[in-house]
């Protein structure tokens, strides 16, 4: 039986999300341990566990079909392993940063300048397209000591909450680009992998979605019915059933989690009262 191979981080930002992400999605696979691969027992899934910075590679080589990465690595690698989706985990930026008290003025300002990084690829291209000459040193990891320490004069590195430059009395002067968790596919799968590479991502489409709804239930006067179905449209239109009380319907709608409070104030103002709100689990538009 054709298996898909996925790879996923064997530890790092990107390892809990990824296993738990495929959990969520109803496939059984334990999370690694010692073992570089293992088998899901109720999906044609084959996972390797590897190194974050060699999952591109591998994808092109062909070891693996897919991975779960940060667009970052992706970016980084100049491979041409395709984005299928963007997974909306781990989102990062990758920046530009300078001693605090440094005057930073623009891009322009790094030319002549030396800068550390782990991300080599993504700076050279960075710096060509503005037309600056800099040196790049490549370091491997803590790239924000390197302006402590008198190597660089600027660092360019992934930044989340920021803390690591402050602790390193740095600040973030300029974003090149924002990177989050990614689903990417090598370019040439056979036309079975890609029936299964389709199906995860159907699931893992049902899932993203459940987490960005809710279900919302409420109870309202039968004359506000039109305009509260305006306001939680929901997936084809409302459910509306009557209450065993004159005059007063029960309606069950989705909403968008991004505009949850703000619908919430509206349907409160139009006449809604008794509002349950509720987690979906899977959600499967058709
Ligand atoms: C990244 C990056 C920074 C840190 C930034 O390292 O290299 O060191 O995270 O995060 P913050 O803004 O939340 O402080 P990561 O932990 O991914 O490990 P790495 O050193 O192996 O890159």
């Amino acid at each position: 039986m054709t298996k898909l191979k996925i790879a996923i981080q064997k530890s790092g930002r990107l390892h809990d999300e990824s296993v738990a992400l495929l959990r969520e999605c109803g496939i059984s696979i334990d999370n690694g341990g010692d073992k570089f691969v293992v088998q899901s027992s109720n999906f044609p899934l084959e996972v390797y566990y590897l190194r974050n910075a060699d999952i591109p590679q591998y994808v092109c080589d062909g070891v693996a079909d897919v991975a779960i990465l940060g667009s970052n690595t992706c970016t980084e690698s100049h491979t041409d392993i395709r984005e299928v989706r963007r997974l909306g985990f781990s989102r990062c930026r990758l920046s530009i940063a300078v001693p605090r008290e440094v005057d930073f003025t623009g891009p322009k300002w790094l030319q002549g300048k030396k800068i550390a990084t782990s991300y080599p690829n993504s700076l050279n291209d960075f710096l060509v397209e503005n037309g600056i000459e800099a040196e790049i040193h490549e370091i491997s990891g803590s790239v924000e000591i390197a302006p402590n320490i008198g190597l660089a004069d600027a660092i360019c590195d992934l930044v989340s909450s920021g803390s690591t430059l402050l602790k390193n009395g740095l600040k973030e002067v300029y974003t090149m680009f924002r990177s989050e968790a990614v689903l990417a596919a090598s370019p040439r799968l056979s036309a079975d992998k890609e029936a299964i590479l389709k199906q995860l991502t159907f699931r893992i489409e049902s899932v993203m979605a459940a987490k960005s709804s809710k279900y919302i239930l409420l109870n309202a006067p039968e004359e506000k019915v039109g305009h509260i179905c305006k306001l939680i449209p929901g997936m084809r239109s409302p459910t509306i059933l009557p209450l065993n009380e004159d005059g007063w319907i029960s309606l069950h709608s989705v909403v968008d989690e991004d505009r949850f409070w703000e619908v919430i104030e509206q349907l409160k103002e139009a006449g809604a009262e008794g509002i349950l709100v509720v987690s979906i689990e899977k959600m499967i538009a058709r």
